[in-house]
């Protein structure tokens, strides 16, 4: 039994058609005083693979909810967008590791035997916390398939830091590309240039490829920074589609091509399906 979470219906029900398993009914909806309810109406059954990403706050709890349903009971846990991934270390005093206590709210609920899958989390040290199995599973090759469909010229991989370098090789591999990552130097106090390392994007096609857009301002300084430098086109990739408040607007006033990304989060521009992924990682035990 597939079991979609909230926030990755459209995901859980494309698993369970590669995996031809049965999906359950569920009901998500609202107490009068705004708390979440949350019924799975079919049979459970024994095991169950539960589907949900936490981009809110809303969606960690329908998730530890349907942990509790299920709880005395083996679960395929997948969370393709790990919410908090990026509070995973202590940045000021008195500040909590939030993806740890993520971590470990939803370990609390697994019995032996369970797994969890994430699909390019943001650091995977976050799932050091957990004491289950856990796999990471990659979601770049995927998004290189999209891009070659582009069959874009001259073409340049750029992640927009060095975080994210080890996309741009991949899928730069996979697409016979050159890649690069924008390089900041701190030129004073308040004054930061970014250009890219080694590669002159002068006349070239480029796609800036990241694990998540969410307010839009790193890709939007990025596009900028490429078109100074004369850029033909830039495209933007990523896995999950964030996209908080106006970071679609920023971006289009930036100037991007498009943008490609994900079913991690299901919005308009998750063009790209993760289910394949998800499905052959569930399916091999
Ligand atoms: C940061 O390390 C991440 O990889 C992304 O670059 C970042 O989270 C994007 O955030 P925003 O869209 O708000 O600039």
């Amino acid at each position: 039994m597939i079991i979609g979470g909230p926030a990755s219906q459209l995901l859980a029900g494309r698993v369970a058609g590669i995996l031809d398993d049965d999906l359950a009914l569920c009901e998500y909806s609202q107490f009068p005083d705004g708390e979440a309810y949350t019924q799975v109406l079919d049979d459970p059954g024994d095991d169950a693979v539960i589907v949900q990403s936490t981009p809110s706050d809303r969606d960690i709890i329908c998730l530890l909810q349907l942990l509790d349903i299920f709880r005395g009971k083996r679960v395929d846990l997948v969370v393709p967008y790990f919410g908090y991934a990026r509070q995973d270390k202590q940045f000021k005093p008195g500040e909590p590791l939030s993806a740890r206590a993520m971590a470990t709210a939803v370990d609390a609920f697994l019995e032996k035997g369970s797994r969890v899958f994430t699909v390019n989390i943001h650091d995977r040290s976050v799932l050091s916390h957990f004491e289950h199995e856990t796999r990471d599973l990659d979601a770049t090759p995927l998004l290189a398939g999209e891009i070659k469909k582009l069959g874009l010229k001259d073409l340049v991989i750029v992640s927009p830091d060095e975080g994210a370098l080890k996309m741009a090789q991949v899928a730069a591999s996979r697409l016979g590309a050159d890649y690069d990552y924008l390089k900041k130097t701190r030129l004073s106090g308040d004054k930061v240039e970014m250009a890219p390392k080694k590669i002159d994007a002068a006349g070239r096609d480029v796609v800036v490829l990241d694990d998540m857009i969410a307010t839009g301002g790193t890709m939007a300084q990025a596009i900028s920074i490429l078109k100074e430098q004369g850029a033909r086109r830039v495209y933007l990739a990523s896995v999950h589609p964030v996209l908080t408040g106006s970071a679609v607007l920023k971006l289009c006033r930036a100037g991007v091509e498009a943008i490609i990304a994900t079913d991690t989060l299901e919005k308009a521009v998750s063009t790209v399906s993760v289910a394949g992924l998800v499905a052959e990682a569930i399916g091999r035990r």
